[in-house]
């Protein structure tokens, strides 16, 4: 998939580019119908909410589980990526959100790259996430909200928050956010399973949280230039990948066949299932 001059222009100008419905609906179920298994087991990569035991974020399924390698090898993913940013890329972080009906909690206002230059001094901001809802995403369940604009202005001062929800994060004033919201205004780019959004890694973005009876479930995949690998090693590998290898994007039809991927961790720390009692 090649990205067009004006949507290469829109990218640069608001930080992000989204395609409704990008991925159909039998390639969405493949993977939704794997997010139940993964969130039950009892693994450090579940991160659970401050209220209890549901699954805030997975990380890393992309290796564990099949489907989901087969989505980081995507190239109607990958390859609008690598054209933005000119190189290869390799995985810098993988996760699944849940964002579940009535728990899911919120994500503070921040900027990616803010976080990947202080804890894993990745040196420059030549990296992208992309998003990819497998839930409708609608006003109600906690959409993601951008800032348009805001990447222009590179990394902003941030504040290490590790009490507002389960996961620590770097996260960005009241009054600043103030400041940009009244320049570039909220986006919340809304609509069913299988879209995308692709987003510059200092775009500023926060989701609140989902007070409805749907579930937002949404995976983020962080992919970086190859040559601009992190340069320190403190977060869990989990998290923030060792693994610099670029990566080669599978066949446009491989969440619906059963092409061969690696799965490095399957065995790595999976307990067995609680028992239902
Ligand atoms: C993130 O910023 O990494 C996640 C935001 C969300 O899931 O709403
Ligand atoms: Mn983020």
């Amino acid at each position: 998939m090649k990205l067009t001059q004006s949507q290469i222009e829109s990218f640069e100008r608001d930080g992000y580019l989204f395609f409704p419905g990008l991925f159909r609906p039998d390639e969405v179920k493949v993977l939704q119908d794997e997010v139940p298994a993964l969130y039950a087991q009892r693994r450090p990569e579940n991160v659970r909410e401050r209220t209890g035991d549901v699954v805030r974020t997975n990380f890393a399924a992309h290796l564990y589980s099949a489907p989901f390698a087969r989505l980081a090898r995507h190239p109607r993913m990958v390859e609008p990526v690598r054209q933005l940013i000119g190189e290869d890329l390799y995985m810098h972080q993988f996760k699944i959100n849940g964002k579940q009906a009535f728990d899911g909690d919120v994500w503070q206002w921040h900027q990616d790259y803010g976080t990947w230059r202080n804890d894993d001094q990745m040196p420059e901001a030549r990296a992208m996430n992309v998003a990819i809802f497998l839930d409708e995403v609608n006003e109600f369940n906690g959409p993601l909200m951008f800032i348009p604009g805001s990447h222009k202005l590179g990394v902003l001062d941030a504040g290490h928050d590790t009490s507002t929800t389960s996961y620590p994060l770097w996260v960005i004033s009241d009054e600043t956010i103030k400041k940009l919201v009244d320049r570039g205004g909220i986006v919340a780019p809304k609509g069913a399973p299988g879209s995308m959004l692709l987003f510059h890694s200092c775009l500023v973005h926060a989701s609140s949280s989902n007070l409805s009876p749907w579930n937002r479930v949404s995976v983020y995949l962080s992919l970086c230039a190859v040559s601009n690998h992190i340069r320190r090693f403190k977060r869990p590998d989990y998290i923030a990948h060792r693994d610099f290898t670029p990566i080669q994007c599978l066949p446009d039809d491989c969440l619906l066949k059963e092409y061969e991927v690696a799965l490095p961790w399957k065995d790595r720390f999976n307990e067995p299932l609680r028992q239902a009692s």
